[in-house]
């Protein structure tokens, strides 16, 4: 999604711009811009493209001065052109804005009736040509902001630049997240923390609603109203460090390969190896007493809370609703006082799994957030959080944040059966021993199965489409595979629950038409057989994904057998996870595609 920076300094800005942009490249964009102004005049300097376009423009074209706004934009209103890339100026001012603004055709309809000229195809300038509206009609710089704000609908956060008021940046958050840091003479605005974290570690988190007019040694807060209020200061932990692709070719290699640590350090959160059982949560959510769970989520996240209802409801005997975000927060679900609910997200900035957590919020239930980023919306938000602790995720598919979310809904899990007494506790001390061994295991496979993932990668990497099928948690893996192929090969990917493949999607299968099945030796082993048969009997490329008791007892032909060690069923959604990403990953290689930052996608979905 969009990333915003400004700088409010006391020396040059606009090599400090770019870097923060390179620290925001990560959530996805496809143009990307700067302004400055340099010697009371406003400059501006934009290319489409990656920010190396950028940087180029820049060489030829250096942008002075020591206050400016920079924005990395990922398109939602108007093709990812030089000419729709921000900063939009109109009469000495420049606008940077991050999310959608849902009422700019009124606006723009109304604005070039009085004679504006619009030159890109964005909602974003609006916001330049009303400001210079309000300031022609003879407003100051915070009245204009003032009725600018309230005539905006949507969720948005912006930065403004203007020439005839050289030291302050004007900023606004309704929506997308916008952090304040405060330097030593210098301030800042970022989209996150991690932008902010080469200059500043203090930082203030406008709240929705909030405006702000940025000096450089202290900032005025306002809210929807106009009224002057204060935001606490926070010390942000973000780390100022860059974070490299080491020996790796892409951060998503490396995020995969970090699997085993990050998921060991999310165990050593949720459970006791001395003794073998779930730690004591300090959480808001008592699990003994809830009568059902509420999940939402989206994309990746949802698929890792729709494990997660099979785990609660298997170790909990508590039923689970689970929903993706965008469809929970408008269905107008009645809720029951006695339900919690969970929301997971790795960036805990996801606009519906806010407005679905702000839902639940508001009818009185206890909400927990699964996030990565502790420092999030959905983290400040939430009643109480439960940290996946994987670390920075650069590439855009997600990989290891899934897997610790894995690890930290079956943890849950285990505590919701202990207190609900559905778990003895040597049950407890068994499953937990199981996730104790879990990161030896994740190592062994990712080494033991490399090869042989490459090797089917290149003939997958010829298929148009592939399908995947699962029973039980290999169903949301299915989904899972599928969508990590299609996200970052741009092959056509569909993932079903095995059992629903001769209600339809069978029709599909071919000789030309790869189906991945992925089938631990479990309960539903022996049903899952019967589903690969009928896709054998119709010629289909069948590629099997078991562990060595499955191999052991299938007896049919397939086009490769990937063969994992045998584990129990509440670890196996995170080892049986971990072909799946190496097929996306190896298939995409091969096809030569921006893995890291697929085309059309972006890593923090701050827009519904
Ligand atoms: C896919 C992927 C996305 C995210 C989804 C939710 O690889 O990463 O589907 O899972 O956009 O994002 P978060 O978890 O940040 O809420």
């Amino acid at each position: 999604m969009c990333g915003i920076v400004g700088i409010v300094g006391r020396r040059s800005v606009s090599q400090r711009l770019l870097e923060a942009l390179k620290r925001l490249e990560y959530r996805g964009y496809d143009s990307a811009g700067l302004a400055t102004i340099s010697e009371g005049t406003l400059v501006r300097c934009r290319a489409q493209g990656k920010l190396v376009n950028l940087e180029m423009r820049m060489r030829e074209q250096p942008l002075n001065g020591i206050i400016g706004i920079g924005h990395t934009r990922w398109a939602t209103h108007g093709a990812p052109t030089e000419r729709n890339a921000h900063p939009h100026m109109v009469d000495g001012i420049a606008v940077v804005h991050n999310g959608i603004i849902e009422n700019f055709a009124e606006l723009k309809a109304a604005l070039e009736e009085t004679g504006a000229n619009f030159e890109t195809d964005t909602d974003s300038e609006v916001v330049a040509h009303l400001l210079a509206k309000y300031r022609r009609e003879g407003m100051n710089s915070r009245e204009a902001m003032y009725e600018m704000l309230k005539r905006l609908r949507g969720a948005f956060c912006l930065a403004i630049l203007l020439q005839d008021d050289p030291s302050t940046i004007m900023a606004a958050r309704n929506g997308p997240p916008l952090a304040i840091g405060r330097g030593d003479g210098e301030m800042f605005i970022g989209s996150d923390p991690i932008t902010l974290a080469p200059f500043t570690n203090e930082v203030t988190y406008l709240i929705d609603g909030d405006w702000a007019i940025v000096g450089n040694t202290d900032v005025s807060i306002f809210d929807a109203r106009g009224n002057a209020v204060t935001r606490p200061r926070c010390t942000s932990t973000a780390s100022a460090d860059r974070v490299t692709k080491g020996h790796y070719s892409h951060f998503m290699e490396k995020e995969i390969h970090e699997q085993p640590d990050v998921i060991g350090r999310a165990l050593a959160r949720y459970v006791d190896s001395s003794s073998d059982l779930v730690a004591p949560l300090s959480t808001g959510i008592d699990f003994a007493k809830v009568a059902s769970l509420m999940i939402s989520a989206c994309g990746t996240a949802y698929l890792a809370g729709l494990v997660g209802k099979y785990w609660f409801e298997r170790y909990a005997r508590l039923p689970v609703e689970i929903d993706v975000a965008s469809e929970f927060r408008y269905r107008e679900i009645p809720l029951s006082p006695h339900a919690a609910a969970l929301f997971i997200s790795q960036s805990g900035e996801t606009a519906d799994t806010l407005a679905s957590l702000r839902y639940c919020k508001g009818h009185g239930l206890k909400v927990g957030a699964v996030v990565n980023t502790s420092e999030s919306t959905i983290a400040r938000e939430a009643d109480t959080i439960f940290p996946i602790l994987a670390g920075p995720e650069i590439g855009v598919a997600s990989t290891k944040a899934f897997t610790c979310q894995l690890t930290v809904l079956a943890a849950l899990a285990l505590a919701a059966g202990k207190a609900r007494g559905t778990l003895t506790a040597d049950q407890e001390r068994q499953l937990v021993k199981r996730l104790i061994d879990m990161p030896s295991i994740v190592r062994e496979v990712l080494q033991n199965i490399q090869s042989q993932i490459q090797l089917l990668s290149r003939e997958l990497s010829e298929s148009p489409h592939v399908l995947f099928i699962g029973r039980g948690t290999s169903f949301p893996l299915a989904m899972e595979g599928a969508l990590k192929l299609k996200e970052i090969s741009y092959i056509h990917a569909e993932g079903y629950a095995a059992g629903e493949l001769k209600h339809g999607p069978i029709a599909l299968v071919d000789k030309n038409v790869p189906v991945i099945i992925i089938a631990p030796y479990d309960q539903v082993f022996e049903k899952t057989v019967s589903n690969m048969q009928e896709v054998a009997a119709r010629g289909g490329q069948i590629i099997l994904i078991t562990d060595e008791r499955g191999a052991a007892s299938s007896k049919l032909e397939t086009m490769h057998t990937i063969v994992l060690p045998h584990v129990d069923e509440i670890v196996a959604p995170i080892i049986f996870a971990l072909p799946l990403q190496l097929i996306a990953y190896h298939v995409a290689v091969f096809k030569g595609t921006d893995i890291d930052q697929p085309r059309n996608l972006a890593k923090s979905v701050t827009v519904e």
